[in-house]
C-alpha cells in the first residue's frame, strides 16, 4: 500500500495538464483502477485481516482523491493564469486606428495670426457679418457715390417691401470692426479682428465668402514706423524666416491716410514660393494711417489720437504658406483634401513650440 500511495503521489505531482490528470485518476481509483482492485481483494481476507486493511484501502483512496482534486485546482490555477498572461490587453491604448478629423488650413492659420499679434500686444476683436452700409461704408468714409462701393462687389441683405431704412450687407471688409471697437473701447488701442467677409466674385483665387484679419493701433504717437516694424515682425514668424524685405506701394483706401499696399520680397523658383529672397514681390495686404474723419465717425478724438491699420487676406496667406492652388477647395469640404492640408487637431500654434509644426 506504501508503495502505491508513493507511486501516484508522485505521478500526480508531475502530471502536466488535466487530461494527464484524469488518466490517473482512472488508472487509480476508477472502477478497474489499481486502489479499486486492491479493494476487491478485501473479500478474500479473513475478517480480522479486513479490519487492518479496509481503513487503510479507504484512507488511501482517500488520499488519493484529495490530491487529484489539490492537484486539479492548482492546474486550472496555472492555466487561468497562462491565459490571463497571453491574453493581457494594454486599455489605455487607442481603440483601433481610428481616422481622426483634422484642422482646416484657414483655422490654423487665423490660429497661427493671433498667436504671432498677441505676442506684439494685439488682442482679438469681432463683429458681425451681417452689417449697416454706415458700418461698412460710411464710417469708414466711403459715401454712397464712392467707387469703392462698386469696386466691392457687394450683396445686400434684402429688405421687407415698404421699408424705406438702407439695406444691410454682408460686410465686404473686416474694416467696420476698426469703428465698433473704437465706439466700444475708445483709444488707445490695439487689436486684430479675424473674420469671414463677403464679396460677388468667383475665380481660382476668389470666392464669395472668403478670410481677412484686420489690424488697427491707436495711440498718442503711433506712425508708420510702428506699422512697418509690426508687419515686419509678423511676416518674419508667419512665413518662419529669420529675414524678410517688405516694400510699401503708395495705394488709396478712403478710410486711411496716407496709405499703402505691402509687398514681400519672394522668389517662385521651381514652382516653390521663397519668401524673404529672389526678384519677386507678392502683394499680402492694404495698410496706413486711420483717416482723421474715420477716428471722429467713431467718437475719438483725431486731434489727441493716431494710429495705423491694415487688411490682410487669411485665406490668400494660407495658400502662401502651405501651397495650396485654388482657393475654391477651401470651402468644398471635400474630406480627401481635408485630410491632405488639414492639421492635427491638438497641435495648437504658438511661438515657442513652433507655429506650423
Ligand atoms: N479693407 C481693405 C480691403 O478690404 C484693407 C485695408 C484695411 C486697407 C485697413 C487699409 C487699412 O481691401
Amino acid at each position: 500500500m506504501d508503495d502505491l500511495r508513493e507511486k501516484y503521489i508522485a505521478l500526480i505531482a508531475g502530471a502536466g495538464d488535466e487530461a494527464a490528470l484524469e488518466d490517473l485518476r482512472v488508472q487509480a481509483v476508477g472502477k478497474k483502477g489499481e486502489i479499486s482492485l486492491q479493494m476487491r481483494e478485501l473479500g478474500k481476507m479473513t475478517p480480522e485481516e479486513r479490519q487492518v486493511a479496509g481503513p487503510k484501502l479507504n484512507a488511501l483512496k482517500d488520499e488519493i482523491n484529495s490530491a487529484l482534486a489539490a492537484k486539479k485546482e492548482a492546474l486550472a490555477d496555472a492555466a487561468l493564469d497562462e491565459r490571463l498572461r497571453g491574453e493581457w490587453l494594454d486599455v489605455t491604448l487607442p481603440v483601433r486606428p481610428v481616422r481622426q478629423g483634422s484642422i482646416h488650413p484657414i483655422s490654423q492659420v487665423t490660429e497661427e495670426v493671433t498667436a504671432i499679434f498677441a505676442e506684439l500686444g494685439f488682442s482679438v476683436a469681432e463683429g458681425p457679418q451681417v452689417d449697416s452700409d454706415w458700418y461698412n461704408f460710411d464710417a469708414l468714409n466711403i459715401p454712397g457715390h464712392h467707387p469703392a462701393r462698386a469696386e466691392m462687389d457687394t450683396f445686400y441683405m434684402h429688405r421687407a417691401t415698404g421699408d424705406n431704412r438702407p439695406p444691410h450687407v454682408l460686410r465686404t471688409h473686416t474694416s467696420p470692426v476698426q469703428i465698433r471697437t473704437m465706439e466700444k473701447t475708445g483709444a488707445p488701442i490695439r487689436i486684430i479682428a479675424p473674420g469671414r467677409v463677403y464679396r460677388a466674385d468667383y475665380d481660382q483665387t476668389h470666392t464669395p465668402m472668403f478670410h481677412q484679419v484686420e489690424g488697427l493701433a491707436i495711440d498718442k504717437d503711433i506712425s508708420m514706423a510702428n506699422l512697418k516694424w509690426v508687419l515686419e515682425e509678423f511676416v518674419k514668424a508667419y512665413f518662419e524666416v529669420d529675414e524678410v524685405e517688405l516694400r510699401f506701394r503708395a495705394s488709396h483706401f478712403p478710410f486711411t491716410e496716407p496709405s499703402a499696399e505691402v509687398d514681400i520680397r519672394c522668389s517662385w523658383e521651381g514652382g516653390q514660393l521663397k519668401v524673404g529672397e529672389g526678384d519677386d514681390w507678392l502683394e499680402i495686404l492694404g495698410s496706413g494711417m486711420v483717416h482723421p474723419k474715420v477716428l471722429q465717425n467713431a467718437g475719438v478724438d483725431p486731434n489727441e489720437w493716431q494710429g495705423f491699420a491694415f487688411g490682410m487676406g487669411i485665406d490668400r496667406i494660407a495658400m502662401l504658406k502651405y501651397g495650396i492652388p485654388d482657393l475654391r477647395a477651401f470651402f468644398d469640404s471635400d474630406l480627401r483634401w481635408l485630410r491632405h492640408y488639414g492639421f492635427a487637431a491638438l497641435d495648437t500654434p504658438n511661438l515657442h513650440g513652433g507655429l506650423s509644426r
